[in-house]
C-alpha cells in the first residue's frame, strides 16, 4: 500500500529537496509522483534528450526510501514543438486554434504529435527501464480533460470521413442509415461529410453519435498507442496505468476501451473544485469511486486525493477540518488501495497559485499536514481489508453510445444523464449496499439488482443477457425512453416504446411528455402524492402492475410499473421521481432478496467490506454535525473503521 504526494521538484529551488522528502517521510510518504508537466526539462530542443534532472530527483528519493510514479509528459508539450509545427495544435468548433499556454491543447490526429509523443515517451521509459525506484508508470494526464476530447481541425475533418469510409459499406448505405433524405441532404460521397461545426439549426444525430464515436476513437488510439510504447518499454517491475479526472459522462472517449490495457486504474479524487460553493454530495462522489472501481472490476490507486482548495482564476469551498481527510477515507472504503495527494506544495508562480496542496505558500507544515499524516498512520494498519475485493449485488449500467445520445439531443431543458443516474443509485446507497458502476457490455449474472438508467440505445446482447438474468431470478430496473433507438441513433419504427424491451417490462409508452424548468407532474404511489419531473412516459400496463400513478389529466396512465418475468421482475420508472419515493421504491424492488442492507442516519456512509469472511466497516460521518448511531456519537467528518456496528 502506498501513500504520497503528487511533487514537482522543477518548481523549486533544487536545494528543497532533501528538506522536503523528509518532511514527506515524517507525514508518512513511501511514494512521490513526478515528471507529468516536464517535457521541456527532458527534452529543452528538437531531439535533446536530458533525464539528469530527474536521474537526480529519483536517486534522492531512492536515499528516503521512497517509490516513485513517474509521469509521461504529453500532457504538456514544450513551446519549441508548437512553434516548429503548428499542426499539433487542435481547433475549436468556430475554427479557432488552441494556441501554445494552456494545455493538453493537442490534436489527437495530429501524427506530428504522434511522432513526437511516441519518441519521448519511448526515451523516457527505456531511461528508467532498470530503475527499481520507480514502480509505475502514468501515461499522460487526465485524457480529454477541460473540453481537450474536442478537436475540429482539418486533419480531423479529413481522417473522420475515412473512419467513415470504414465503418459504411458505401455512401449509399450511410445515406440510409443517417436518412439524409431529411432535408435533402444525401450524399454523393463521403468527402462531402461535414464535422459537427456551427450551422443554421442542427446537425443530423447520426452523423453527431459517429462523431462522439470518432472523438472517442481518435482519443483511445493515441492513449493506447502511448500505453503500448510505455509497456514495450518498461521494466518488469514497472506497472502502467493513467489517471481519469472527474465528469467521465461529460467526456468523448469510451473509458472501459482505454483502461483495458492498464495495469491498474487511476483517478483524481476532487469532491469539489473551481468556484463551487459546495461540494458533490456523498452519493455523487461515492459514484464516482465505484466507476474507476468499475473499469477494471478491482482496487485502484487514486493519484491526485484533493487536500486544499482548488481553482484556476476562481476558487471556491475550503474542506472544514477533517472533510479532505474523511473523503480520503471514502475512497479506500470504495476500492482505492494507494492514494497520492495532489499537491506536496502549492504553486507560487503558473496558472495553479490556487490550486492548494498539503503544504500552502509560507511553506509550514499545517493543519493539512498533519491530517495527511494522521490519515496515513490510522490507514496503514488497514491494509489487508484495503487489498481485498469488493463484491456488490447491485450494479448500474451505462453505455458511451447512449450517454452521447443524450448529450447530443437532451430532450428535456432540464436533463443531465449523470444526475439521473446518480437518481437511481442513491436509493441503494443509502441502503449503505455496495454498488458497481459498469459497462453496460459486461457479464451481470453476479448481481441480484441491475439498474439501468435512460437507455435509450438497447442492443440486442444486452436484451439477451438481461433475459438470461431474469431467468436467474434477477431484478432490473428501467427508467425513462428505455429502448426508444438503434444503434445508429435513429428512432426505432413501427415498434412501441420501449421497443425490444416491452415484453419484459409489461407495458407500453402510449404517450410523453418533456417536463422543462419547474414544472412536475404529481404522482401517487401507496396513496402518497410525490413530484416528477425532467420528463414523463405515460404508460398502459400489460402484463405488470401499476406502481405509482399520475394524478393528474394524465390519471388513466401510470409512471411506475412491476413486471414479474421469467424468474425475476422487472420495474419500469417513467419519470424523475422524489428522492423520498425512490427510497420507497428501492425497498420495494429489493423486497426478499436479504441483501446486506445497513440502516444508518443521513450523511453517515458505512460501506461493508469482507477479509476472511470477516466483516469490517468503513463508517463516515459527511456531515459537518455530529450524528448518533448505535449509541455511539460521530463527530464532524469522522470516520471509523469497525469490526461491528453494534
Ligand atoms: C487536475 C490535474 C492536475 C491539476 C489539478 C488541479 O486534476 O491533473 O494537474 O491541474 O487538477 O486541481
Ligand atoms: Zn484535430
Amino acid at each position: 500500500m502506498y501513500f504520497g504526494v503528487d511533487y514537482y521538484p522543477e518548481h523549486w529551488d533544487i536545494d528543497m529537496i532533501d528538506e522536503d522528502l523528509t518532511r514527506m517521510k515524517e507525514m508518512g510518504v513511501n511514494i512521490v509522483r513526478i515528471g507529468e508537466f516536464a517535457w521541456h526539462l527532458m527534452e529543452p530542443k528538437d531531439g535533446e534528450y536530458d533525464f539528469s534532472f530527474f536521474d537526480m530527483v529519483i536517486k534522492k528519493a531512492k536515499e528516503n526510501n521512497i517509490k516513485v510514479m513517474f509521469g509521461t509528459p504529453t500532457a504538456t508539450f514544450p513551446a519549441w514543438l508548437a512553434n516548429e509545427h503548428q499542426d499539433i495544435l487542435s481547433e475549436e468548433i468556430d475554427g479557432n486554434k488552441r494556441i501554445f499556454g494552456g494545455r493538453r491543447q493537442y490534436c489527437y490526429t495530429s501524427s506530428t504529435y504522434r511522432d513526437y509523443s511516441r519518441k519521448i515517451s519511448k526515451k523516457l521509459v527505456t531511461h528508467y527501464k532498470d530503475e527499481e525506484t520507480i514502480i509505475s508508470w502514468q501515461v499522460d494526464n487526465e485524457f480529454g480533460h477541460e473540453r481537450s476530447d474536442m478537436c475540429y481541425c482539418d486533419k480531423c475533418h479529413i481522417d473522420f470521413q475515412n473512419f467513415l469510409k470504414n465503418k459504411y459499406q458505401n455512401i449509399d448505405e450511410l445515406n440510409e442509415k443517417y436518412g439524409t433524405i431529411f432535408w435533402g441532404q444525401t450524399y454523393n460521397n463521403f468527402d462531402e461529410i461535414p464535422i459537427p461545426k456551427t450551422t443554421i439549426t442542427t446537425h443530423n444525430p447520426a452523423l453527431r453519435l459517429d462523431w462522439s464515436r470518432y472523438r472517442s476513437f481518435t482519443l483511445n488510439r493515441y492513449a493506447i498507442e502511448q500505453i503500448d510504447i510505455v509497456k514495450a518499454n518498461k521494466g518488469t517491475h514497472q506497472q502502467v496505468t493513467t489517471n481519469a479526472s472527474g465528469g467521465f459522462f461529460n467526456k468523448y472517449f469510451d473509458h472501459d476501451e482505454q483502461f483495458k490495457e492498464l495495469d491498474f486504474a487511476s483517478y483524481d479524487n476532487y469532491p469539489v473544485w473551481g468556484g463551487l460553493v459546495e461540494p458533490m454530495p456523498p452519493e455523487e462522489i461515492a459514484m464516482t469511486l465505484d466507476f474507476i472501481r468499475g473499469l477494471k472490476d478491482d482496487n485502484f490507486w487514486i493519484v491526485e486525493q484533493l487536500m486544499g482548495a482548488q481553482g484556476h482564476d476562481v476558487i471556491g469551498y475550503l474542506p472544514r477540518p477533517n472533510q479532505a481527510k474523511m473523503w480520503a477515507h471514502q475512497g479506500m472504503a470504495h476500492g482505492c488501495n494507494s492514494m497520492i495527494w495532489f499537491r506536496w506544495r502549492g504553486m507560487t508562480r503558473g496558472a495553479e497559485q490556487f490550486c492548494f496542496g498539503i503544504i500552502d505558500h509560507d511553506n509550514t507544515n499545517g493543519r493539512k499536514y498533519r491530517e495527511v499524516q494522521e490519515f496515513i498512520k490510522y490507514m496503514k494498519p488497514h491494509e489487508e481489508i484495503v487489498n481485498s475485493k469488493i463484491k456488490s449485488d447491485v450494479a448500474i449500467l451505462y453505455s458511451y453510445d447512449n450517454v452521447w445520445s443524450w448529450r447530443i439531443q437532451k430532450q428535456s431543458s432540464t436533463y443531465n444523464f449523470n444526475d439521473e443516474l446518480v437518481k437511481l443509485y442513491r436509493p441503494f446507497y443509502r441502503k449503505n449496499l455496495n454498488i458497481d458502476v459498469i459497462p453496460a457490455s459486461r457479464d451481470i449474472s453476479k448481481y441480484k439488482v441491475v439498474l439501468i438508467p435512460n437507455l435509450m440505445i438497447a442492443d440486442t446482447k444486452l436484451k439477451a443477457r438481461l433475459d438470461k438474468f431474469l431467468e436467474d431470478g434477477g431484478r432490473v430496473v428501467f427508467t425513462y425512453r428505455a429502448g426508444i433507438r438503434d444503434t445508429y441513433n435513429n428512432i426505432n419504427f413501427k415498434e412501441t416504446i420501449p421497443c425490444s424491451l416491452r415484453e419484459m417490462v409489461g407495458a407500453r409508452v402510449e404517450e410523453i411528455e418533456s417536463l422543462g424548468e419547474g414544472i412536475s407532474a404529481e404522482v401517487s404511489y401507496n396513496n402518497e402524492k410525490f413530484k416528477a419531473k425532467v420528463w414523463r412516459d405515460l404508460l398502459k400496463v400489460e402484463t405488470a402492475n401499476e406502481l405509482v400513478g399520475y394524478n393528474d389529466f394524465y390519471k388513466d396512465y401510470s409512471c411506475a410499473t412491476e413486471n414479474e418475468y421469467k424468474n425475476g421482475k422487472v420495474y419500469y420508472i417513467g419519470s424523475s421521481l422524489d428522492d423520498k419515493l425512490m427510497n420507497l421504491l428501492s425497498d420495494r424492488i429489493i423486497e426478499g432478496l436479504n441483501l446486506d442492507v445497513i440502516d444508518s442516519p443521513e450523511n453517515l456512509e458505512i460501506y461493508k467490506r469482507i477479509l476472511n469472511n470477516k466483516d469490517y466497516f468503513f463508517i463516515s460521518n459527511h456531515s459537518g454535525e455530529e450524528i448518533e448511531f448505535n449509541g455511539k456519537i460521530f463527530n464532524p467528518y469522522e470516520i471509523k473503521v469497525e469490526k461491528r456496528l453494534c
